[in-house]
């Protein structure tokens, strides 16, 4: 056998340019019992006291354990969340980056990298309407930063918004101030999370309603900043989410503007999932508004197919980052080297900071910017597609919400529970409701076990509802025709065996 290194590399290379696609492939997937057991045909999962070397065939037997094991979420069929398979672009971007090792916080360590980063944020930043088409393509002082993952950008942008409220809270502590921020109740959970490490409390969240779609309603909106403002609290930040994570709705961006411009507050989008439609002539117009943000995340992990993680932060004045980042250590920012000016390690949080921007430097350029549209296209188009699916099944499928971008909400309905009730969700009767709630998860626990598909569920209008949304641009409507026809088929048995 070769060096261990090749034949794993080998592996994988394989694996990226020819994932599994045969229908039943999906996944195989094993209890932690059977895992455990499964390795220990080749080499315990445990790590023992005294760990002794394994040879290369041990080795080599638990990789191939590794991929059959893992969910294989470059399937087509793979519609669970809204990530899936990379681009195999992306995936050897990533293994180069890892190849040259090395951080992303100083021009020093990270010459060629810290350029890219520079061109890629700023292109972001065009795109975004944050810097004018003419701007400098390498500017020493980008609009933003790459993080790790959008909720750690979450944290980072809301320390921004607090920072221009409160510019001594970095070096004096929280102040006796209750501060309040603001976004939808269909807003992602990094809102609360943030709001916790940052000292505001999870109190400090005021949760806006939203319409029947998912999108933030502007009037209710007024009403909470205007009331925790008369209850005596402090708001300083609202985020408007550019894409939900279950209904892929988009808060009206203009509308939240205008209420941040009337009441000073930073305006934070959530783009995390719906920034990529940006990327798409067709559907930028979602994001109207979004120049106006003072920061916006952008995760481009999710729809354009990089690998986990690959988030932009982008802020409007970038000279906020330094402001209320920075540690100054005379180690590592010495202002006295070269080119100092361009290190952006004393602009975060981190220290040191993974090389992201490769992969999506690589596959912009690879695919263009008509390739980024295409990717984003495809994906509303066979959620289209779905949503006439639906439409035209006769009843055996509902919409729970009208939906036009890339997610697709419904559930399967018996025959005799037909016709679905004009009112929707609020207009099952008690029992109905009990026994389509039940189906989701039975329908999805059979497809892991046969490998089928996999697919997401999650409450919505407090009804356990499939989601399904398409990330990956070999999805195809034949896919999509049996995906449908599995959770009709499971859902039929499903609901016949529980009677
Ligand atoms: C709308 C939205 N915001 C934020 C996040 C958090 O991003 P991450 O998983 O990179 O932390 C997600 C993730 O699904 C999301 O959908």
């Amino acid at each position: 056998m070769s060096r261990l290194e090749e034949e794993v590399a080998k592996r994988a290379l394989a694996y990226v340019l020819n994932p599994p696609s045969a229908p039943n492939d999906v996944v195989r997937y094993a209890s932690p019992d059977q895992l455990v057991a499964a390795f220990q045909t080749a080499t315990a999962l445990g790590l023992e006291n005294d760990v002794a070397a394994a040879d290369n065939q041990a080795l080599m037997a638990a990789v191939d354990l590794v991929v059959k094991h893992s969910i294989h979420t470059s399937h087509p069929r793979f519609l669970n969340q809204n990530f899936a398979g990379p681009d195999p672009i992306s995936v050897v971007g990533d293994w180069l980056g890892a190849a040259l090792n090395t951080t992303g916080a100083t021009y020093e360590a990270a010459p060629v990298f810290t350029l890219m980063e520079s061109a890629t944020l700023s292109k972001l930043g065009r795109l975004a309407g944050y810097l004018e088409p003419a701007a400098d393509q390498l500017p020493t002082l980008p609009p933003g930063l790459f993080c790790p993952g959008g909720s750690t950008a979450t944290l980072y942008a809301l320390q921004l918004a607090r920072h221009r409220r409160q510019p001594d809270i970095v070096t004096t502590g929280a102040s006796a101030d209750r501060l309040t921020l603001f976004v939808s109740d269909a807003g992602h959970y990094a809102a609360t999370k943030s709001a916790a490490l940052l000292g505001l409390g999870t109190n400090a969240v005021v949760k806006v309603a939203s319409d029947n779609n998912g999108a933030i309603e502007p009037a209710a909106l007024r009403e909470a900043v205007a009331r925790s403002a008369q209850a005596g609290k402090v708001p300083f930040a609202v985020i408007a989410t550019a894409g939900t994570t279950v209904t892929s709705a988009f808060d009206d961006i203009n509308a939240v503007a205008d209420i941040c411009q009337e009441h000073g507050l930073w305006l934070h989008v959530d783009g995390c999932y719906g920034g990529s439609a940006l990327f798409s002539p067709k559907h930028r117009h979602l994001l109207a508004g979004v120049e106006r943000s003072d920061s916006f995340v952008w995760n481009l992990h999710k729809m354009m197919g990089m690998t986990q993680q690959c988030t932009a932060l982008l802020v409007k004045d970038p000279t906020q980052l330094a402001a209320c980042f920075a540690g100054q250590a005379d180690y590592l920012f010495q202002p006295d080297k070269l080119y100092a000016d361009y290190d952006s390690g004393d602009r975060t949080f981190q220290c040191a900071r993974r090389i992201d921007v490769l992969k999506l430097w690589l596959s912009w350029k690879y695919h263009g910017d008509q390739g980024n549209a295409s990717r984003v296209d495809h994906a509303v188009e066979m959620a289209d597609y779905t949503r006439g699916c639906i439409a035209a099944s006769g009843g055996e499928f509902a919409a729970i919400v009208p939906g036009d971008f890339t997610n697709v909400v419904f559930a399967w309905v018996p025959s005799e529970l037909r016709p679905w009730p004009a009112e929707g969700v609020p207009g099952l009767e008690p029992a109905t409701h009990t026994r389509l709630h039940a189906l989701p998860p039975k329908i999805k626990a059979r497809m892991q076990a046969e490998g089928t598909a996999m697919v997401g569920f999650q409450p919505v209008h407090g009804l356990n509802s499939f989601r399904l949304l398409y990330m990956n641009p070999a999805v195809t409507t034949a896919d999509i025709d049996a995906v449908l026809d599995r959770i009709a088929e499971y859902g039929r048995a499903s609901d016949q065996s529980s009677r």
